[in-house]
């Protein structure tokens, strides 16, 4: 499973330190989380594209950079992120209301169509979608903050888009990638990676006062290994 961090709870001024460690300890896929004061409950700004095209600039073209848009009118303003050098376009299913537009909008754009649904949201809304998707990321807390407890009753839905996609992969169809965010640390990774996930976003578990990126990195790659 690969881990990608989520810089929301970094040191903003020393942001580009941090990409420096995370690529230094081998991260390649970058997560970063848009609200716009609007669409989360807790109505939280975080940052827009004029950070994401800075942390472009900084990692350099290999780098794989999603954007996780927690906002409310990500079918007019999706072409900001990509103009910003993101890879991938992570919208909330709860928030679009044609989603199949968008799907076809950024592959045009020539990026990565991905779609994110909320722990109550059920598994039904996003299936028609898959064989279009490049990735459906499975949120396991509330979106709107880092550092929540993980809601482990995604399991079920988790283990279900996993059933999905590789029945769709053995037809011959999109391999999408299956991702989880909130609330992932070194005692649950595992965990979640026999569930059959295939990326993990991990904030407040690789960014916190407790170690540094790199310790945080591989405590979470060991308990990965056993
Ligand atoms: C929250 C974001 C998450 C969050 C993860 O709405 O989507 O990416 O930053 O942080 P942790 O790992 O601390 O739950
Ligand atoms: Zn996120």
């Amino acid at each position: 499973m690969e881990i990608t961090p989520s810089i929301l709870t970094a040191d903003f001024c020393r942001l580009g330190e941090t990409l420096a460690e995370a690529s230094a300890s081998g991260i390649n896929w970058f997560h970063m989380d848009v609200m716009d004061g609007n669409w989360v409950v807790n109505r939280t700004i975080t940052f827009g594209p004029a950070l994401i095209r800075s942390a472009r600039e900084h990692l350099g073209t290999n780098a794989f950079i999603d954007c996780h848009l927690m906002i409310t009118n990500a079918e007019e303003t999706w072409d900001q992120y990509v103009d910003a050098g993101v890879d991938l376009v992570i919208a909330h299913i709860e928030a679009v209301d044609d989603f199949p537009t968008l799907i076809t909008n950024l592959h045009d754009a020539g990026v990565q169509a991905g779609c994110v649904l909320n722990p109550s949201t059920p598994i039904e809304e996003v299936l028609p979608l898959l064989p279009d998707l490049d990735l459906v990321l499975v949120m396991s807390i509330i979106p709107g903050k880092g550092g929540q407890m993980f809601m482990p009753e995604i399991e079920g839905k988790v283990r279900a888009f996993r059933a999905a996609i590789d029945s769709q992969m053995s037809v011959g169809g999109r391999a999408t990638k299956l991702m989880i965010d909130g609330g992932i640390k070194d005692h649950n990774a595992s965990m979640v990676a026999e569930w059959g996930i295939d990326i993990s976003v991990v904030g407040s578990g690789l960014i916190n006062d407790r170690g540094t990126f790199s310790e945080n990195l591989e405590a979470i790659r060991t308990a990965l290994k056993t």
